[in-house]
């Protein structure tokens, strides 16, 4: 397996660089290689003759999309449909990584791969387009969809991850500032790469929900005054409050770990680099 991996600087991205570690992937980063230059696509593509693509590259800044829709699709969709009918020409299977914002959150329940979607803002909708327009490119695709993400490299949209936020205001004795009415699942990116390789190993296409396991809200942890409810801005994009995704059959969490484990897990590394100590 040829493996190369698109926005290998962002947060899933440079954990997926280090899951495939043992294969030697390509992890091009957004100045190594941009999907919306077609011609850079395919020059890469002939370059390095990839049996997988793994495609992390998003216009994901959930508010800024509301006003950039045209960036949002740009990248979300049009780019991800040509990446992918260049994979089709080079005989690459395509890894698309996708979000729960393609689901309207009012489910009483979490959503299977096969649950009805329904996007309300303009980042889930040009995320759905991006899956629908690979679709007709190939069979050999994997969608991967995942909530919630924070990894060591943090991400390239906030800047710090909502775990390094709260630690950081715990140690400086600030009161928590956090939205304390949607329940999801926070997903630690190693996890997420390390159960997207198992996926791509077992060579069973189309779409998965991968994410660490149970469920989380701020609603115990945060003390009435520190917790604020969702903004009505974020509401109207996200939905109520369960962004949930759950696996199926289609992908038996065999190996997955819950919500908590990818915290600690994460929270470990990030005091042992800290404290300079080795990772
Ligand atoms: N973050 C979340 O909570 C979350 C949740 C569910 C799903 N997702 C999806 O998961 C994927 C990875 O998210 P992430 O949190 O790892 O994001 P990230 O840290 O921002 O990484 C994305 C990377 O893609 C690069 N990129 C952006 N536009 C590109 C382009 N046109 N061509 C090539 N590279 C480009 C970015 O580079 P620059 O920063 O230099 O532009 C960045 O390094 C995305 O598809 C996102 O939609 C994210």
């Amino acid at each position: 397996m040829r493996v190369l991996i698109v926005g290998a600087g962002g947060q899933l991205g440079s954990d997926l660089v280090r899951a495939f570690a043992d294969l030697g992937p390509i992890g091009l980063d957004h100045k190594a290689l941009d999907i919306e230059v077609p011609s850079s696509v395919s020059r890469t593509l002939a370059r390095y003759r990839p049996t997988v693509v793994i495609n992390t590259a998003a216009f994901h800044n959930v508010e800024v999309c509301e006003t950039r829709p045209d960036r949002a699709f740009a990248v979300n969709a049009l780019a991800a449909d040509d990446l992918a009918a260049q994979c089709a020409l080079a005989g690459a299977q395509l890894v698309h990584i996708s979000t729960d914002y393609v689901f309207d959150g009012q489910s009483p329940v979490a959503y299977g791969e096969g649950s009805p979607t329904n996007p309300l803002s303009a980042y889930g909708t040009s995320k759905l387009a991006g899956e629908l327009l690979i679709k007709r490119h190939l069979d050999d695709y994997f969608i991967i969809r995942t909530s919630g993400l924070y990894g060591i490299r943090g991400s390239s949209v906030k800047g710090y991850t909502f775990i390094e936020r709260i630690l950081t205001q715990a140690s400086e004795g600030r009161p928590l500032d956090v939205v304390n009415d949607i329940t999801f699942s926070p997903s630690y990116t190693r996890h997420v790469a390390d159960a997207i390789r198992r996926i791509v190993e077992r060579r069973v296409f189309g779409t998965y929900h991968v994410t660490n396991t149970g469920r989380s809200s701020c609603k115990r942890a945060s003390p009435p005054s520190c917790a604020r409810p969702l903004p009505s801005g974020f509401r109207r994009w996200r939905g109520d409050r369960n962004s949930r995704l759950c696996g199926t059959a289609r992908w038996t969490p065999s190996g997955s770990q819950p919500c908590r484990h990818g915290a600690k897990a994460f929270v470990t590394i990030y005091v042992s680099a800290k404290l300079r100590l080795p990772g």
